[in-house]
């Protein structure tokens, strides 16, 4: 793993930023892997000034999100959906058809996994998946679980952690649905490249135990230690435990 020390919140997102436009100068039609949360909105909002600037180009380029709570509408303006119409989609020339986010709305959540890991498949796996980490050490909505984790796209309860981690947004806690779709760690390993972002002292905790092991299915993200090009980039405070 490549580990990238910044000072802070701007410089974390500026070099997100930075590896992204290399991958998708270097292939014009690449296929993306987004995340929502908080961390990658600077990530976000570097590429969409990249683009208005001519320096980078989203008209052949597919993304595919990592997860979606469910159930929500696209519409909810807590979906994933909807975040990523409004913090990218949005600002930059990517075709929407191009953009894949789980239906939180399926009728079938899991014929619908099914038929998105078919879709990363068939894409032909991704060129740079950028992930955020939990508190718990959680990526996507894949969850600490002593029992074991699942490969690929799946429907997945939340933790109470992550349920109070994400009422910030919500009304209050009970307004937080309860599951999600989300990309397994198989899918998650798909991606050729994955760049892992973090910032702020309540991350030092999940930071040190991704970097420093064991391996564990406690903390999904240490399985990312597995993968031969992972970048981590996060500022000093998230970084403050490792020894
Ligand atoms: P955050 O969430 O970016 O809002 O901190 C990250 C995560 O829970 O994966």
């Amino acid at each position: 793993m490549r580990i990238i020390v910044v000072e802070n919140y701007e410089e974390m997102s500026a070099k997100g930023a930075e590896l992204f436009v290399e991958v998708m100068t270097a292939k014009k039609n690449c296929v993306i892997g987004l995340a929502t949360g908080s961390t990658p909105i600077g990530l976000y909002n570097n590429l969409a000034k990249a683009c208005a600037e001519g320096k980078v180009d989203f008209s052949e380029v597919t993304s595919v999100n990592l997860d979606e709570y469910y159930p929500l509408a696209p519409d909810n303006d807590q979906s994933y959906r909807y975040f990523m119409n409004k913090n990218l989609f949005d600002k930059v020339n990517i075709k929407k058809e191009n953009t894949f986010v789980p239906d939180g709305t399926a009728k079938d959540p899991e014929a619908a996994c099914k038929e998105y890991e078919q879709r990363i498949d068939a894409l032909g796996g991704i060129d740079i998946q950028v992930l955020g980490i939990g508190r718990n050490g959680h990526i996507g909505f894949n969850e600490p679980d002593a029992n074991g984790l699942f490969a690929e796209t799946h429907l997945t309860a939340l933790t109470e952690n992550t349920i109070e981690a994400n009422s910030r947004f919500f009304a209050s806690a009970d307004e937080v649905p309860k599951h999600a779709l989300t990309m397994g760690i198989g899918s998650v390993f798909k991606a050729r490249k994955i760049v892992i972002m973090a910032n702020g002292a309540d991350k030092a905790d999940a930071i040190k135990k991704m970097v420093e092991g064991p391996i564990s299915t406690m903390c999904p993200a240490s399985l990312l230690c597995l993968h031969p090009d992972v970048t981590l980039i996060c500022d000093k405070s998230a970084y403050s435990l490792v020894k």
